[in-house]
């Protein structure tokens, strides 16, 4: 019998934050700056494409800043993964590829990413790392497409809820991370992951409410709190 654990690790804008990349809810935030309605939305891109393109190019150019670069809680996740291996899922919410530039593999992006465009007629996903408008066209059709970000915006279906919902419900551990826990699906992990008997642990800078929807609690900034939760969890192994 394998005696590892099963870990299905959620993140969100928090653990990226110590990296350079400002979150969504907290002070200065990217929905202080931006109306959602205005961005992240189908009808947001309908109305005007190019101010939805602008949005994204100018976080996708951001995410090639030589400053930006994985943080050590990015670094312990990929480190808790090479101990692990498929017995741990990351989940992300997050588009950046942080996770994947600290070493992890098989991210799961529910949101999307960054990294690549959707294509309007065939909706495949397309490894992209420049800039795109209304005038690029997808690489995947004969003629081209017209594209748009990969990204899921609010009141889209999250990209691999039956996969994810899946190692919820076989977790021995679930793990949130820097999410505020303000955004469905992903905000109801937590209690599909206990309902199936999981230990669930939070990892946050700040607790999201009094009440806490966890077992265990870490408070703290992600480059702390993550590696010495990940240190514990692996001298805890076997
Ligand atoms: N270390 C740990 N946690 C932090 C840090 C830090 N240095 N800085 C901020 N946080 C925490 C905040 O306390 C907050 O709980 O990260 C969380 C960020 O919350 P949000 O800004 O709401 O980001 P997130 O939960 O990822 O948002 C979910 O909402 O707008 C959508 O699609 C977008 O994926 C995003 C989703």
């Amino acid at each position: 019998m394998n005696r590892l654990p099963k870990v299905v690790v959620l993140t969100g804008a928090g653990i990226s934050a110590e990296s350079g990349l400002a979150t969504f809810r907290d002070n200065n935030g990217l929905w202080e700056e931006h109306r959602i309605e205005d961005v992240a939305t189908p009808q947001a891109f309908s109305a005007d494409p190019e101010r939805v393109y602008r949005f994204y190019n100018a976080r996708r150019a951001q995410l090639q800043d030589p400053a930006i670069t994985p943080n050590t809680a990015h670094l312990a996740l990929a480190r808790l993964q090479s101990t692990l291996g498929d017995r741990m899922m990351l989940i992300t919410q997050n588009v950046d590829d942080l996770h994947e530039r600290a070493g992890s593999c098989g991210v799961v992006h529910m949101h999307g990413t960054l990294q690549s465009y959707r294509c309007l007629r065939s909706h495949k996903s397309v490894a992209y790392t420049s800039a795109f408008d209304s005038r690029t066209r997808c690489s995947c059709c004969n003629p081209g497409s017209p594209v748009r970000p990969d990204i899921v915006w609010f009141g889209e279906m999250p990209m691999h809820i039956e996969r994810i919902i899946e190692a919820l419900s076989q977790a021995d551990i679930f793990i949130a991370i820097g999410t505020s826990g303000q955004v469905y699906p992903a905000a109801g992990f937590v209690d599909i992951a206990r309902d199936h008997s999981a230990h669930t642990v939070e990892l946050n800078l700040a607790s999201a409410s009094t009440e806490t929807l966890f077992e265990e609690t870490w408070q703290g900034p992600a480059t702390s709190v993550v590696p010495a939760y990940v240190d514990k969890l692996l001298k805890a192994i076997p």
